[in-house]
């Protein structure tokens, strides 16, 4: 079990989840050994709600700056396993290091998987280099 998963649910308890009652937690490890922490921040409009794992990454940036890269992040529910949605997939991919482990829960147990293996053939930082010639 990684050590990002007590800092992962301990932000969870902090999570703004009224209308879904989920309250999720996400820790990651970026590179420079430092680690950040998100919840989810739900709206009254619900397709404004942010998951925990955009807001840690949002709060990696803001403190390391845009070369931070994440070597490995977890993501907990209090309530119920899940894995990261597509959307914070494809946030995970713009800044994964090349082999960033994602951990989170499932059947029970906590699982780890390479970045790379959750948005297979996905579109990214490389797409755009490809874009630019
Ligand atoms: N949620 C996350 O925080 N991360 C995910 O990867 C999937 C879903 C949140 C959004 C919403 O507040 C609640 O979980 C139920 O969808």
């Amino acid at each position: 079990m990684s050590t990002l998963y007590p800092l992962a649910q301990s932000v969870a308890n902090r999570a703004h989840a009224p209308y879904s009652m989920a309250q999720v937690g996400c820790a990651l490890r970026t590179s420079s050994g430092a680690t950040h922490q998100g919840c989810n921040v739900e709206n009254a409009s619900l397709g404004l709600t942010l998951c925990a794992e955009r807001a840690a990454i949002a709060a990696a940036v803001a403190t390391e700056g845009p070369a931070m890269r994440i070597v490995e992040i977890a993501v907990c529910c209090l309530q119920a396993e899940f894995s990261p949605c597509g959307a914070c997939r494809q946030w995970i991919a713009e800044f994964a290091a090349p082999q960033c482990q994602v951990h989170f829960r499932q059947e029970g147990r906590w699982v780890s998987m390479p970045a790379a293996a959750l948005l297979p053939s996905g579109f990214g930082p490389h797409s755009m280099r490809n874009l630019a010639g």
